[in-house]
């Protein structure tokens, strides 16, 4: 008798899904039947290679197709307009991370706000969190390049030193890491860590395992990310969670966050952050222990967003100079005269090396996966489409960014297609779209473009770069994870 009701209840169950899923049946792609309770059509992502996958599904299905990535009927967008378009509008700026449940655990939430923080709101909550999270931010150092660049270069001194002392092949997988987490940490708290501080090696190491979990063909997190029951059993069995890595960050943030008192003059967010609930009033959303949990969310936000990136974005940046002897000396050619502290003013005479990195953000593979999806708030019609409320939409980069359309000879790593060939300066591309486009635009993306020309600045003037073997060819392979990773990221550094 269970076993019939059972059986009839999981009947109801795929009937109530595929009958709501009709609203998404009109899109090219994956249909409702094949989209599984759970994971969707998350089983049709090639594991091992997701991007050729997409690729595939690209060719077959056009510009924008139906493919569920987990429980939510989801739409991948490959097309510049289309992604820009959706972007820029209202409709297409909401997130379904505040459905997911280990943020509910370990960041809190409420009816109102939902999940607390910045990257997991929509609406009059994020733009608030988000508003304020900027201009603090801009006060403690990202809109001041003097305060900026001494931050920044005082972990790249460290940062080169340490690299002194390395000889011969140097791994650089989660190398640039402990130096990313150190910047926000001073930015956050106001404290310079040692580069060998064990506490800021773990905090970093758990951040790197955190996004290394996350990614949609990780089948136990889709699960887990997909389906409350799952995850609570995997809680209660002892199974990994992603919550391994985010609770001994946000447990970190929490013990700190004791120690400081609010001032509004601060340099550093935590206490700019505990003024502006200290004044706030009753009902205002940095009021009382809501502001408190607003500011822990949004501060794991930074941590999670602001560290594996930029670290990330600098393993491929060295992998394509070991690449490229003749780049490698053209780039220290421009920056061979420029004081041992390079900075942020530097720039403007460097070019070549800014448009290094932004050929590295087009080229390398973290910039051929997936941006971070958005959540339709509302029944829209957008370019031909109809996107019903409650549509997850993937922002494919690679067909944008190896498109001959946008970029001459695009699969050929050209740093000079960014450099204006009248007046010799960087030129940047709209169709570079590494940081996403629109109102959620990575408002981290200025201090990640800092970050990534103070070092790779510095790196140039101290160290050449080459593969492990003479001769040998540098490998672009990646790993999956919440960006893609080198797989190897071995190298042979000598010095100047
Ligand atoms: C190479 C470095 C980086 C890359 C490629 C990158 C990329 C991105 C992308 C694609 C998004 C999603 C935007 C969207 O939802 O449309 C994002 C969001 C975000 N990034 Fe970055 N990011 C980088 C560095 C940083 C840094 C250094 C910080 C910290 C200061 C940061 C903080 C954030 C935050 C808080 C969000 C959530 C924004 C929101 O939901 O409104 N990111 N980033």
């Amino acid at each position: 008798m269970w076993a019939a009701f059972s059986l009839a209840l999981i009947c109801i169950l795929c009937l109530q899904r595929w009958l709501r899923l009709r609203r998404w049946s009109h899109f090219e792609g994956f249909g409702s039947l094949s989209s599984l309770p759970i994971i969707g059509h998350s089983y049709k992502l090639n594991s091992t290679d997701f991007v050729e996958t997409l690729e595939e599904f690209c060719r077959r299905f056009g510009r924008v197709f139906r493919l569920d990535i987990g429980v939510n009927p989801s739409v991948v967008l490959s097309d510049f307009d289309d992604i820009n378009a959706a972007y820029n509008s209202e409709a297409f700026n909401g997130t379904h991370f505040h459905t997911i449940p280990f943020w509910k655990d370990v960041k809190g939430f409420n009816e109102v706000d939902r999940v607390f923080g910045v990257l997991t709101t929509e609406g009059a909550a994020w733009r608030e969190q988000r508003r304020f999270m900027l201009m603090q931010l801009g006060e403690v150092g990202l809109k001041k390049a003097d305060v900026l660049a001494v931050i920044i270069g005082e972990e790249v001194d460290k940062m080169i030193a340490a690299l002194k002392l390395q000889k011969g092949v140097v791994n650089f997988s989660r190398f640039f890491l402990p130096v990313t987490n150190n910047i926000i940490w001073r930015l956050l708290t106001g404290k310079v860590t040692d580069v060998e501080d064990p506490e800021a090696k773990r905090l970093a190491l758990l951040v790197g395992n955190a996004f290394a979990a996350m990614t949609p063909s990780n089948a136990r997190h889709t699960a887990q990310a997909n389906s409350n029951l799952i995850y609570r059993l995997s809680l209660l069995l002892g199974i990994p969670t992603v919550l391994d890595a985010l609770n001994p960050i946000a447990e970190t943030i929490a013990d700190e966050i004791n120690f400081y008192k609010g001032d509004a003059n601060a340099d550093n967010y935590i206490q700019r952050n505990l003024a502006e609930i200290d004044a706030a009033k009753p009902g205002q959303v940095h009021y009382g222990s809501r502001g408190t949990s607003h500011m822990k969310g949004t501060i794991l936000d930074l941590f999670i967003a602001g560290t594996d990136t930029t670290a990330t974005l600098m393993e491929w940046t060295l992998l394509y100079l070991a690449g490229r002897a003749d780049l490698q000396e053209k780039l220290y050619e421009e920056l061979k005269d420029k004081p041992s502290s390079v900075t942020l003013e530097d720039r403007a005479e460097a070019p070549w090396t800014v448009a290094f990195i932004e050929e590295t953000l087009r080229m390398s593979p973290m910039g051929s996966g997936f941006a971070i999806p958005h959540m339709v708030t509302q029944d829209t019609f957008l370019r031909g489409h109809f996107y019903p409320k409650g549509t997850r939409t993937f922002p494919f980069l690679k067909l944008i960014h190896r498109c001959e359309k946008y970029f001459d000879e695009p699969n050929e790593f050209k740093p000079e297609r960014f450099i204006d060939k009248e007046t010799g300066k960087f030129r940047t591309n709209k169709h570079v779209m590494t940081f996403s486009v629109g109102k959620r635009r990575c408002p981290g993306e200025q201090l990640g473009r800092a970050e990534a020309f103070l070092f790779l600045a510095s790196l140039v003037k101290n160290f050449t770069f080459h593969p492990p073997e003479d001769g040998a060819e540098i490998s672009f392979d990646y790993k999956q994870g919440l960006v893609l990773y080198p797989k190897n990221a071995k190298l042979r550094v000598c010095h100047r």
